[in-house]
């Protein structure tokens, strides 16, 4: 975990900029794949707000993650045309197979499940997305097996 000296470096030159809380988060975000707790207290001071404030804005925007995301991320489509043929079931079904929620990693830090809303792949939803490759026309299987074709 990075130390409150190595978060101040990379938040200290972001200071000028107006309404400077969401591009710190970025900045942290970016250089340690999510916002790590030791990030609060340093965006506090620096900011001069509560720590209350900065931990609710954290989880306020779900493009924030408190915890390292797993090798793999998989993100669903819950955007209207992909939801309008099966979007819905198939990501519960999903979710359920790998015993996990929204925005969750499986205990094995193997994968973690993000919703997105649209993909531009609406023709051929419903549609997802495996570290960054888009896949139309998902089903649960199609999902597991790449999941396990991966591994
Ligand atoms: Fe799912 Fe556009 S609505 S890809």
């Amino acid at each position: 975990a990075p130390s409150a000296e190595e978060i101040r470096d990379v938040v200290l030159p972001l200071t000028g900029l107006e309404g400077p809380l969401l591009p710190m988060l970025h900045a942290i975000q970016e250089v340690w794949g999510h916002v790590p707790q030791a990030a609060v207290p340093v965006l506090a001071d620096v900011l001069n707000l509560g720590r209350a404030e900065v931990h609710g804005v954290i989880s306020f925007y779900h493009d924030f993650r408190d915890h390292p995301a797993g090798r793999r991320v998989l993100k669903i489509c819950r955007a209207e045309a992909c939801q309008s043929v099966g979007g819905a079931g198939v990501a519960a079904e999903t979710l359920a197979r790998l015993g996990v929620d929204w925005h969750g990693t499986t205990p094995d830090g193997g994968v973690t499940v993000e919703p997105v809303y649209c993909l531009g792949l609406c023709a051929c939803g419903p549609a997802a997305m495996l570290d960054g490759r888009v896949i139309g026309r998902v089903d649960a299987d199609r999902l597991t097996a790449e999941l396990e074709a991966a591994r």
